[in-house]
């Protein structure tokens, strides 16, 4: 039997590295980004801040961008395409509404799936003209305004990037702009708009819910960005270390934003024997080197409460429960239908084809897990969404590849060197 051993340095986060480009290009001079994740999803928004006039170069091992301020973009030529990238269009969107331009965003099949009305709905009530060609979705045509008003937002839903797109808004408006967060999410844009000196304020209310209060508009000095390792990378190799016998692995330089390691609490709970050491700090976020060892684990309940900090961990938290003793139940998985796929659907789908106990009632899932003997090869669907393929192969090297998965070349959208580093530790 396999076993995965050694140790590996995890690639930077996805979410990070969206706004490290998106703030250093709305910044005044240039940037050094090192570490920048460059995958599918990452590269649609360098494309897209050059498409608007912001100059983007790559020298040896990091990106130099060159900021216009927070009121510097200029009008496109072309359509502003986001391809699969969920938090390009939001992100670019809400970063675009303030400057005085026209811009057309598209994205591919799968993104003008997904609703646009969250964030722009924001935007119109503060005077943004915006046109959904399509009901809710893309193509989307925005015109932005350099008056937009200062207004009070509330979030109901728990959207990072929602969030993000209207502080990223606030940031060329004239006033205060407030944005309540009811249902706390991952804080990156606030986190990297303190490293870069900006002053706002953040009001902590009951319930975990904050009120963002920015006071624009902002001039932002350029300051080199490091981008630290993303823990929702690291999500696939813990697991597989965790249900592979006698495995030891290090995966080093992750982010541990406790926002976005909200799965590790629950692979503890269910019996994973990880350490977390916190090493340094980088760039407003701390970093650590994580420890996971094979252990037994057993199903427990993950209540609602949790999901908006493990909403892009559930396919893979789902494969530790089908390797679990006894049944795990998810609940309040709302979001997962309005992913890259419906990952409700794309879960279920793949465990029934391959045999593992699994039911959905009401999004919420219930897994029992069992310890399943494959000997005919059995096709499953990644529904091109990145993170299915990657917990399918993770999967995979439990079943001896006799999962056939149809498309693995969505993989790229978040983790080029996924194949790279599983190689690594095998
Ligand atoms: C992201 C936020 C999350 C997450 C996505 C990245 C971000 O979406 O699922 O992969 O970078 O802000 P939400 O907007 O649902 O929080």
């Amino acid at each position: 039997m396999l076993k995965f051993k050694g140790t590996l340095i995890i690639s930077g986060d996805k979410s990070i590295s969206h706004r490290a480009l998106i703030l250093s290009a709305m910044s005044t001079g240039k940037t050094k980004i090192t570490n920048l994740l460059e995958s599918d999803d990452v590269m649609r928004t360098l494309n897209i801040l050059k498409e608007l006039g912001i100059k983007i170069t790559k020298s040896q091992n990091c990106w130099l961008v060159y900021g216009n301020g927070t009121n510097g973009f200029i009008e496109p030529d072309r359509s502003l395409d986001c391809g699969n990238s969920g938090t390009t269009a939001r992100l670019m969107i809400g970063a675009v509404s303030s400057n005085p331009i026209n811009c057309t965003f598209v994205g591919d099949r799968s993104l003008s799936k997904r609703s646009m009305s969250r964030v722009t709905k924001h935007l119109v009530k503060m005077g943004s003209v915006v046109n959904l060609t399509n009901k809710d979705y893309l193509p989307l045509l925005i015109s932005g305004n350099e008056k937009l008003l200062p207004m009070s937002h509330e979030i109901q839903k728990a959207s990072a990037q929602i969030k993000s797109a209207l502080i990223l808004a606030a940031l060329n408006i004239q006033g205060i702009t407030k944005i309540r967060e009811n249902i706390p999410t991952r804080d990156h844009t606030e986190r990297l708009l303190k490293y870069l000196g900006i002053k706002f304020k953040i009001i902590k209310k009951i319930n975990k819910a904050k009120v963002i209060e920015l006071n624009g508009p902002y001039e932002i000095k350029s300051k080199n960005i490091e981008v630290a390792g993303d823990p929702s990378s690291a999500s696939f190799f813990i697991v597989v270390a965790l249900i592979l016998p006698k495995s030891k692995i290090t995966l080093k330089n992750v982010m541990i934003n406790p926002s976005r390691i909200a799965f590790i609490k629950i692979l503890k709970k269910m019996g994973g024997k990880i350490n977390i050491i916190k090493t340094r700090k980088v760039s407003g976020e701390n970093v650590g080197n994580i420890t996971v060892e094979y252990s037994n684990l057993k199903g427990i309940n993950i209540p609602s409460s949790q999901s908006a900090f493990l909403i892009d961990e559930y396919p893979i938290l789902s494969v530790a429960a089908s390797q679990a003793k006894g049944m795990t139940s998810m609940k309040g998985l709302d979001e997962l239908r309005y992913k890259e796929s419906d990952r409700i659907n794309s879960i279920v789908y793949n465990f029934k084809k391959i045999g593992i106990n699994i039911k959905e009632e009401n999004n919420n899932l219930f897994i029992v897990g069992k310890k399943l003997n494959i000997k005919k090869n059995i096709k499953v669907k990644s529904f091109s969404d990145h993170r299915i393929a990657m917990s399918l192969s993770i999967l995979n090297i439990l079943y001896n590849k006799k999962l056939k998965i149809d498309n693995k070349k969505c993989i790229n959208i978040s983790y080029p060197d996924f194949e790279k580093h599983l190689n690594n530790l095998l």
